[in-house]
């Protein structure tokens, strides 16, 4: 009988618990954790065919961890926002642990929803129904009240306008991560060079007390934000990237949504999803469902522009 694939969680939030609990549930899966911070190593150092890195969205706070499980001979699936393409932060990391991963022979992915669905792959794979892509609009709606506290308060949610601002200006409020990322793996595979990224965000304030499952927000504070994001090739705006989130968005009067609208000869494509994808779900089950093709994929850090489609398998 073949062996079971072993697969370690690293963190114990939401990814890691919904994801373990997919693949618990899977045949031909052996689950080891999730791991909190006091028992990283059960994790990282722990030899699995798999270590899932769930802990947070910057490279940064992630590559010692990466490293280490490398360097055990684990194959890394991480859902840090920016490991979806992390040359567009820090192109010397990105080589140093792409490289040990070749070495190892194991191979590297971010993969989650956002990234790692919404904004690149799925937008490859609309792609391949035109002739030619003139340019890109990408339109993502997303109800944040099922999120954890500490995403929600760190992508902007709960805060005072003076709070949103200043933690604006000093990098502690980011908006969602990942639409670089993105941009940069579908710009990747259709061999576009992107000059530069404009990047907007604004806050959305509550006008009422809304509770979500994590946090109730005040009159006042935010509720949500807008964040538009627009990749610039030759002079135009070739990728723009829109995305609303709000922890109740019936409230301002929309629902969550996915759009994709690929601008090409013959009208293009468009293809859209009401409701749309479930963040949650969908996360979880990505990351459940990259265990297989990170296993079998080609060594080095790569992007969901080169491996094959997600599968429950
Ligand atoms: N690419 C995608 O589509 C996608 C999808 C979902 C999530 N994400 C990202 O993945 C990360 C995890 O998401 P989640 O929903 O599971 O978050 P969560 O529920 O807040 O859980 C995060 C877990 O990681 C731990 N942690 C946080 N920062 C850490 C650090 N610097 N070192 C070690 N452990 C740390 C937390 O421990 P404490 O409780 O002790 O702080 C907690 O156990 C977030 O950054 C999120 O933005 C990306």
């Amino acid at each position: 009988m073949e062996s079971p694939v072993r697969v370690a969680f690293y963190g114990a939030g939401q990814v890691s618990t919904n994801a373990s609990a997919i693949l618990r549930r899977r045949p031909g899966v052996e689950v080891l954790g999730p791991y909190g911070r006091a028992e990283r190593d059960s994790a990282v150092r722990s030899g699995a065919d798999v270590v899932v890195i769930a802990t947070t969205s910057f490279l940064a706070a992630i590559a010692d961890d990466v490293r280490d499980a490398v360097e055990g001979g684990s194959n890394v699936i991480t859902t840090a926002e920016e490991a979806a393409y992390p040359w567009a932060n820090d192109p010397a990391t990105a080589d140093r642990l792409d490289a040990l991963a070749r070495e190892r022979g194991v191979t590297v992915l971010g993969a989650g929803l956002n990234p790692g669905f919404a904004f690149d792959a799925l937008v490859l794979t609309v792609c391949g129904v035109v002739p030619e892509v003139e340019s890109l609009l990408v339109e993502r709606l997303v109800d944040l009240s099922g999120f954890g506290e500490t995403v929600l308060h760190r992508i902007g949610v709960g805060h005072s306008a003076e709070s949103f601002a200043e933690g604006r200006r000093n990098g502690t409020v980011t908006g969602h991560v990942g639409f670089p990322q993105s941009m940069n793996v579908v710009a990747g595979r259709l061999g576009v060079a992107i000059e530069r990224i404009d990047r907007e965000l604004e806050p959305l304030f509550a006008g009422e007390e809304l509770a979500a499952a994590s946090l109730t927000v005040a009159p006042g504070d935010t509720a949500g934000f807008r964040q538009r994001y627009a990749a610039i090739s030759g002079g135009r705006v070739w990728f723009e990237a829109l995305f609303t989130g709000h922890v109740a968005p019936g409230t301002i009067g929309v629902e969550p949504r996915d759009a994709i609208t690929v601008r090409g000869p013959y009208g293009g494509a468009h293809v859209e999803a009401t409701p749309g994808m479930n963040p949650q779900v969908g996360s979880a089950s990505i990351v459940a469902n990259s265990v297989r093709r990170v296993v079998s994929a080609p060594p080095g850090w790569v992007t969901v522009g080169d491996l094959p489609p997600a599968v429950p398998v």
